[in-house]
This record gives C-alpha cells, sequence and structure tokens, in this order.
C-alpha cells in the first residue's frame, strides 16, 4: 500500500483585520466552514476521516478547550473522529500538517484534516504573563517581544528601513494583483460573518502609496525600522488541508493537488526568532541533497519584512518565485492558521503554473523555524 503523503484539498477562509469582519466570529466557526466543504467536496464523511489536526497559538480564553475537538463535534465529522489541537506558535497549523504528514507515512493513519485557526480579535495576542520565573532571569523578555526580534534582526543584519518597506510595498501589491485577478478564488471558502459573505482579505491595501510608507512612524523602537506597513497584519482566518495517503487518495477516486515531502523543525536564539527559516529550509536542502534552485515557488512568512528579506537573501531564494502573491504584510497573520494558509496558497499556484516543487516555511516566536515540501 503506498503510504505517501498527499494533499487532496486546500482551503482557508479569506483573512480579516483585528477587530473588523470576523469580530463576531469564533475561531470555531472560522473552522467549521472549511472542514465541511472539504468533506461536502469529496463525498466522504467521519467514518473516513481518522482524525483533526488543528493549530492554534493562543490556547486560551474561547480558543482553550481543545478546539480541535470542539470542531470535529460541531462540524459533520461527527463524534467518532478526535480532535488534537497544537501549538507550536506561528508554526502551530504547520506541524499539524508535519504530525498528519507523518502518521501517514508511517502507516498509523489513511486521512486526516490538518489545518489551524487564529482569531485575533477575540483572543489577543501576547496576554498570558504566566511566564516561567527562570525565563526571567535567563532572558530579556522584553527584547523577546515579537516585534523587538524584528528590529534586532535589522539592526544586526542590517537590513534598512527603506528596504523593509520597498519589500512590503511589492507585497501589498503582489497581493492586490493576485485578488484582483481572481488567484485566490479557488483556495477561498466563503464565511458568512452575519452580515455577508466574506470572500476577499481585508487587510490587502489595494491603493497602497510607497510615500505615505515613509511617513509611517515605528512601533517598537524609537530609532528602530518597523513599522505598521512593514510588519504582518493581526487578524483572524483558518486554514485546512485534506492529507491521505496516496493509496486512500486512489480508492476515493481523489485528485492528488500534491505530494508532500520532507519537512524540518529548528531552533534558533529567540531574540532573532525571524531567522528560524534559514536552518528549517537547509536541513531539507541538507537531507535531499536539493539545491534552493530546484524549488519553483517558496513560501515564506512575512511575519515582518526584515526578517523575510534576511532569510530570502541568506536561502538564495529568487525573487520570481519568492511570495508571488504577497503575504502576510498584506494578507495577515492569524498566527494558528498560517503554517497551514501557506501550503494552501502555494499547491494553488504550483497547480495554477503547472510546476513541480515548492516549499512552506515561516519563523516562530521565541526562536523556531518550520519547513515542509511539496511536489507534483
Ligand atoms: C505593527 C502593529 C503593532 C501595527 O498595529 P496597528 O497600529 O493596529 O496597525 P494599523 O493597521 O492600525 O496601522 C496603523 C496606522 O498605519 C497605517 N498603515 C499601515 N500600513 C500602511 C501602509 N502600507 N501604507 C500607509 N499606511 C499604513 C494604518 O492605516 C493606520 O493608520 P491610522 O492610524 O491613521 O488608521 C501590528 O500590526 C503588529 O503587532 N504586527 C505584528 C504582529 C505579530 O507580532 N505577529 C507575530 C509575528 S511572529
Amino acid at each position: 500500500m503506498d503510504t505517501t503523503p498527499v494533499v487532496v484539498r486546500a482551503y482557508r477562509t479569506a483573512h480579516g483585520k483585528e477587530d473588523g469582519v470576523y469580530a463576531d466570529v469564533r475561531s470555531e466557526d472560522l473552522s467549521v466552514p472549511l472542514v465541511n466543504e472539504i468533506l461536502s467536496d469529496t463525498g466522504l464523511s467521519g467514518d473516513d476521516v481518522d482524525d483533526l489536526m488543528w493549530g492554534c497559538a493562543q490556547q486560551r480564553e474561547e480558543q482553550g478547550n481543545n478546539l480541535a475537538r470542539i470542531i470535529t463535534l460541531l462540524s459533520d465529522l461527527g463524534e467518532s473522529v478526535p480532535g488534537t489541537t497544537i501549538n507550536r506558535w506561528c508554526a502551530s497549523s504547520a506541524q499539524a500538517v508535519i504530525s498528519a504528514s507523518d502518521a501517514i507515512r508511517a502507516g498509523q493513519r489513511d486521512a486526516i484534516i490538518a489545518g489551524g485557526v487564529e482569531n485575533m480579535s477575540r483572543v489577543k495576542m501576547g496576554a498570558n504573563t504566566a511566564m516561567h520565573p527562570r525565563m526571567n532571569e535567563d532572558y530579556n523578555l522584553a527584547a523577546l517581544q515579537m516585534g523587538m526580534t524584528a528590529e534586532e534582526v535589522a539592526e544586526r543584519y542590517d537590513v534598512s528601513r527603506e528596504a523593509q518597506d520597498d519589500y512590503a510595498f511589492r507585497s501589498q501589491q503582489r497581493a492586490s494583483e493576485a485578488t484582483k485577478s481572481g488567484r485566490f478564488e479557488d483556495e477561498i471558502v466563503p464565511i458568512d460573518n452575519g452580515e455577508k459573505q466574506v470572500t476577499e482579505d481585508e487587510g490587502i491595501r489595494h491603493d497602497v502609496s510607497r510615500e505615505k510608507m515613509d511617513e509611517l512612524p515605528t512601533v517598537f523602537k524609537s530609532e528602530g525600522t518597523v513599522t505598521p506597513g512593514n510588519a504582518s497584519q493581526i487578524s483572524d482566518g483558518a486554514s485546512a488541508l485534506l492529507v491521505t495517503s496516496e493509496a486512500f487518495a486512489k480508492e476515493h477516486d481523489l485528485e492528488i493537488m500534491a505530494e508532500i515531502g520532507n519537512n524540518s523543525v529548528q531552533g534558533v536564539e529567540p531574540e532573532v526568532m525571524g531567522i528560524g527559516p534559514i536552518p528549517a529550509v537547509r536541513d531539507i536542502l541538507e537531507r535531499t541533497g536539493r539545491d534552493i534552485d530546484d524549488y519553483d515557488l517558496v513560501e515564506l512568512n512575512e511575519a515582518f519584512a526584515s526578517q523575510t528579506l534576511y532569510c530570502q537573501e541568506q536561502l538564495g531564494i529568487d525573487d520570481e518565485k519568492f511570495n508571488v502573491n504577497g503575504g502576510a504584510i498584506a494578507i495577515g497573520h492569524p498566527l494558528g492558521a498560517t503554517g497551514a494558509r501557506l501550503p494552501v496558497t502555494l499547491i494553488h499556484e504550483m497547480i495554477k503554473r503547472d510546476v513541480d516543487r515548492g516549499i512552506a516555511t515561516e519563523c516562530v516566536g521565541f526562536g523556531q523555524g518550520a519547513a515542509i515540501e511539496f511536489s507534483r
């Protein structure tokens, strides 16, 4: 039996701005429509699905209570499908995809829905103060604030404000073009927010002006370089992939979108957490014997323009293959959803361009990086 893990469906919600279109929509209600769409679209039922693996970074308040299990109960999956909620901060749903594909490759499972969610409007980022006291002694916690780590990357590796703003401007332009040309339509499942069907990312600035970006004040450090224009947006959204074995896909007559290849997670110095993709991607390259030029497309999460640019430069990624439809600076970064959103966008774009190989990677707060490769 072929246990190669494959992706047969890949969906996401359009992303909302903080306190925007999803302010009244709970995380479960962002997630359930994706799960139900996968089932109705494939004709599968809960009897066919072995598990729901769901990433979420801020697992407290209404995102506590093992969100994944609540989603199985509220969705068409039903009581027989278990659910586990996974936390690797910004790579939480990447970890869901990794855990799903590893379990399938090992022959332990046949079909898993892997994804994640974050409603940052309803459960605010960084409000957990119950940190272990030794962390206060061993680390300067203020320096580990995400925005400060972006400033540290900019300073240590000499990434200028101008370069960051140029990059962020490009991200907005690419995301706007992708939206206007309908590039995201196949991947977005509309969400009813009680007033309308949300079908487009709310944070994209279709009228972005490079000149106006020069005027934006820095947020985290007075003499710094990181502004609301070149940082990822605080946002709400969910993403999901149906991961199965190749044998299961064939048996159920499901078209394979992509094969899941190697994955890697690595730790880095927490003060420069944004460099995490560098060792994660390099580890995959070493283990596969591939070169970065062997990949046709790379999706690297734009947590901040400073770390995105430094990672791109260090990994030697060609601009024409890199975040071709923009990224989190424009689309938004709902923490627990992003690790699956990157593969969703990557795989749809690989299909549209008819290319063979892609990689999705992100940095993670407190110093980690994750990467997953996909091929067709
Ligand atoms: C940077 C950050 C603090 C900004 O938050 P914010 O101030 O609420 O952001 P806003 O979107 O309201 O933008 C602030 C202002 O800049 C303006 N602005 C933002 N981007 C702009 C752009 N590209 N061009 C022109 N103006 C822009 C907004 O219109 C707004 O103007 P206003 O005050 O006149 O309304 C927030 O986005 C953040 O923390 N991002 C990082 C999140 C994070 O750490 N994630 C984890 C990463 S690992």
